[in-house]
């Protein structure tokens, strides 16, 4: 598939001499808004393209790139909502920061949806809770998948809005991968947010906002308002090529079978790996670092280990040897008391 604004940028052939920003001099690719480049802003040249075929593959009216990480696109969605007359949201209670923030910055009610814990991990909001919560609000917004690797009730979601006439917004800050599946929110949101940078190969910041029907034009004022006016190529290049990037079905095997191999947490999704440690997890993680392996977090409980369709079969290897290395028996024994959850729906 083409890629238009890497395209653009290595066609740049001959003399450059900068007289436009950045201050660097030194443009490569990290070039501005110029006559041949397009403009984030008014697109409609090479980015146009690329969100045109950006939002074909994620099943969206219209899909917005950004270089400000997918806080740019939750806020955006939620200046979409508060523009549609919507005047409370319930979230869960574990939402991110930004939700929380954005619901303050735009004078939203935030009705928490309350959430269990088990063996030390947020559980998904059971959907008895969603529609508890969903009565004292006008819209919901759901993460999916969260941190730990598991989906939301999507479909119970979705239902609920429907019986209640009311938006559903979901944070893919860790889905952008799922586009492939009938698990990604595109296939149940109004409008969402898929965080590129965290599990598909672009730049960090790099995400993208999408809507369906009617949202699109209320999102596309949004993210007039939220994203930068100065926005990065490279990082705009690199999420066009993301979202390209084919599904690495080999290394998704993979990860469910380490995840098997190793008594790893039954999530749902094969890019989060979680360890559990117990009273060992800071030790398995210095050892871990020791031997030049960085995970993605050591919460105490467990180690999670991110992976993304260019995580190689090599790499998984080393990991798993070092695991057993570090002694499974010893690891296992000492997690968490109580059975790991399985508390969301299977793909
Ligand atoms: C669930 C969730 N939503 C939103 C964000 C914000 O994403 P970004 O850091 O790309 O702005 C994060 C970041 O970690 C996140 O975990």
């Amino acid at each position: 598939m083409k890629l238009h604004i890497a395209e653009m940028l290595r066609a740049q052939k001959g003399e450059h001499l900068s007289f436009h920003t950045p201050g660097h001099k030194r443009p490569g690719a990290d070039i501005t808004e110029l006559s041949y480049s397009d403009n984030l802003y008014a697109p409609s040249g090479v980015i146009a393209r690329a969100e045109e075929d950006v939002a074909k593959i994620l099943g969206a009216a219209r899909s917005f790139l950004l270089t400000d990480g997918s806080t740019a696109g939750v806020y955006s969605m939620l200046y979409a909502l508060r523009s549609a007359d919507v005047r409370s949201l319930a979230a869960p209670r574990f939402s991110h920061p930004c939700v929380l923030h954005a619901c303050e910055v735009l004078g939203l009610e935030y009705v928490p949806i309350e959430q269990e814990t088990r063996c030390g991990i947020p559980v998904q909001p059971s959907e008895a809770a969603m529609e508890c919560a969903l009565k004292n609000a006008d819209a919901l917004l759901l993460t999916s998948p969260d941190y730990y690797g598991f989906f939301a009730l999507l479909e119970a979601a979705r239902a609920l809005c429907d019986g209640q006439k009311k938006p559903l917004a979901v944070d893919g800050a860790h889905g952008s991968h799922l586009h492939f599946t009938r698990r990604h929110a595109g296939k149940f949101a109004d409008m969402w947010v898929d965080g590129v940078h965290k599990s598909l190969p672009a730049l960090t910041q790099g995400a993208v906002v999408s809507a369906k029907g009617e949202w699109a034009e209320r999102l596309h004022e949004g993210v007039l308002r939220f994203r930068t006016t100065s926005p990065s190529y490279p990082i705009m290049a690199s999420v066009e090529y993301a979202v390209k990037y084919p599904r690495n079905e080999k290394i998704e095997a993979l990860s469910e079978a380490f995840k098997r191999r190793h008594g790893c947490v039954e999530n749902d999704d094969w890019t989060k790996i979680l360890l559990p440690c117990g009273a060992r997890c800071a030790a398995a993680n210095a050892f871990f670092e020791q031997n030049g392996v960085y995970p993605e977090f050591a919460d105490g409980n467990y180690i999670m280990f991110y992976l993304s369709p260019c995580t190689k079969e090599s790499e998984l290897q080393r990991l798993s040897a070092l695991v057993d290395f570090f002694g499974r028996g010893a690891v296992k024994s000492e997690a968490p008391a109580g059975s790991i959850p399985i508390y969301s729906e299977k793909r």
